[in-house]
C-alpha cells in the first residue's frame, strides 16, 4: 500500500528515512524533534550543526545513526497563525521537499509525523488533509511506500461533520449480531429475483421460492420447514450463481479498466495498490485478493454499489452490515466520493483496517 496511516512512535519505524518536524536551527527541541534526537544519539546533533539551519518549508538530510532508519530528513513546518500567512503552502512544501529529497537519496520507504500539528499549532484535520493530499499526488508519479505516523489517538481527527455523518450511517445500518428480528427478517428478505412481487414466475425454483415467500409472510410454516425450503432454494440459487461465475475477479478488473479507458498504472495508483501486487493479479486470472484490495479497486474504478458487490462476489466476498468497515466504504460509494485516501482517513478514524494491499 503506497500510503499507509499507522499508529506508532516514528523512532521505531523500520524505513529508509524518517522525517523530523524540526525548527530552523536544526539543533533539536521538544516533541518529535526531541524524541528523534534522543533515539539517534549525539552524533545526529553533531551532523545537524554542520548544516547551517533550515528554512521553513525546506528539508535537509542526515544519517540516522542509532535509529532503525538509514536517514533523518529534517523539515521545518510553519507556525499556525490563523491560516492567512501562507501556512498551507509552506506545509505542502515541507512534505514535497522531504519526498523529493528522499527520492534523490534512493529511499524506497519514508515515514512522516504530522508536521506542525503539535507545538506549531496547525489544526489537526487540516494538517492531515495537507499531508494526505501532498503525499498522494507525489505517489501518483513515484513508486515509494510512505507512512503517516500518528503518535497518539487524539491527534488524528477528520472533519467533525464527516465524523458525525459516518457515525449516524453506521448506527442506521450496523446489523445487530444475533437478534431474533434478524433471524425473522432472514426468512422474509428473499433474494429480489425470488420475490413474489417480482416479474412473472419463470422457473420452478422461483415458483418454490415465491410459495415460500408467501408462506413466510403468512408465517404459516414452522421454522424448520421454512429453513428446509430456504436451503433447497439456496442450493438451487447457489447452483445458478455458480453457473454465472464465468468471469474471475482478475478478468472483471482488467475488463473494467479497459471500459473506463484507464491505464493499469492509473488504476492501481488510484487504488493505493503497489505495482508488484497489481502484476500478480494481472498475471493470474484465478488470483484471490484480500477483501480490502478488491474494495480498493472498486473505488479506483468508481463502481456503483451493485457493481462493487459483483466484483466482491467474484473474489468470494460480500459487503456486510455487520462490518463497520464495509458500512463506511458503502457510505462513501453511496455519496459518490471515490477518494481512497479520504476513505482511509475515515477508516483510520474509526479504528478500521485501511483499503489497499
Ligand atoms: N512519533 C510520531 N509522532 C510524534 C512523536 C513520535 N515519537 N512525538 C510527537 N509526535 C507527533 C505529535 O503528536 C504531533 O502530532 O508529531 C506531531 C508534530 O508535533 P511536534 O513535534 O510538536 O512538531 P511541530 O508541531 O511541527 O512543532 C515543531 O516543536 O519540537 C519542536 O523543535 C521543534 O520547534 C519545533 C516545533
Amino acid at each position: 500500500m503506497p500510503l499507509e496511516i499507522v499508529r506508532n512512535d516514528i523512532t521505531k519505524m523500520q524505513v529508509d528515512a524518517i522525517v523530523n518536524a524540526a525548527n530552523c536551527s536544526l539543533l533539536g527541541g521538544g516533541g518529535v524533534d526531541g524524541a528523534i534526537h534522543r533515539a539517534a544519539g549525539p552524533e545526529l546533533l553533531a551532523e545537524c550543526r554542520t548544516l547551517g539551519g533550515c528554512g521553513t518549508g525546506d528539508a535537509k538530510i542526515t544519517k540516522g545513526y542509532r535509529l532503525p532508519a538509514r536517514h533523518v530528513i529534517h523539515t521545518v513546518g510553519p507556525v499556525w497563525n490563523g491560516g492567512v500567512h501562507g501556512e498551507k503552502e509552506l506545509l505542502t512544501s515541507c512534505y514535497r521537499s522531504s519526498l523529493e529529497l528522499a527520492a534523490e537519496n534512493d529511499c524506497e520507504s519514508v515515514a512522516f509525523p504530522l508536521i506542525s500539528a503539535g507545538i506549531y499549532g496547525y489544526p489537526r484535520a487540516e494538517a492531515i488533509r495537507v499531508a494526505v493530499d501532498t503525499i498522494s499526488s507525489f505517489l501518483a508519479e513515484h513508486d515509494m511506500t510512505v507512512y503517516l505516523v500518528i503518535f497518539d489517538k487524539d491527534s488524528f481527527v477528520i472533519g467533525s461533520k464527516l465524523f458525525r455523518d459516518i457515525s449516524q450511517y453506521i448506527d442506521d445500518n450496523y446489523a445487530a449480531e444475533h437478534d431474533d428480528s434478524t433471524a425473522r427478517s432472514r426468512r422474509l428478505e428473499l433474494p429480489r429475483m425470488f420475490s413474489a412481487a417480482a416479474a412473472p414466475i419463470r422457473s420452478v425454483k422461483q415458483k418454490v421460492a415465491a410459495d415460500m415467500y408467501r408462506a413466510a409472510q403468512e408465517d404459516t410454516c414452522a421454522d424448520e420447514d421454512t429453513d428446509e425450503l430456504l436451503c433447497a432454494v439456496a442450493a438451487n440459487s447457489l447452483e445458478e450463481a455458480l453457473g454465472q461465475l464465468d468471469e474471475s475477479f482478475s478478468q472483471m478488473l482488467l475488463r473494467k479498466i479497459d471500459e473506463k479507458g484507464m491505464t493499469d498504472a492509473q488504476c492501481y495508483k488510484k487504488a493505493n495498490i503497489d505495482r508488484k501486487l497489481f502484476s500478480k493479479i494481472r498475471g493470474d486470472i484465478h488470483y484471490r485478493p484480500s477483501k480490502p484490495t478488491v474494495l480498493a479497486f472498486a473505488i479506483a474504478l468508481e463502481l456503483p454499489l451493485n457493481e462493487a458487490k459483483d466484483m466482491l462476489m467474484k473474489a468470494g466476498y460480500a459487503l456486510s452490515h455487520s462490518s463497520k468497515s464495509d458500512i463506511i466504504v458503502e457510505y462513501f460509494i453511496q455519496r459518490g466520493n471515490y477518494n481512497i485516501f479520504e476513505i482511509n482517513e475515515a477508516l483510520f478514524a474509526f479504528d478500521q483496517n485501511l483499503l489497499g494491499a
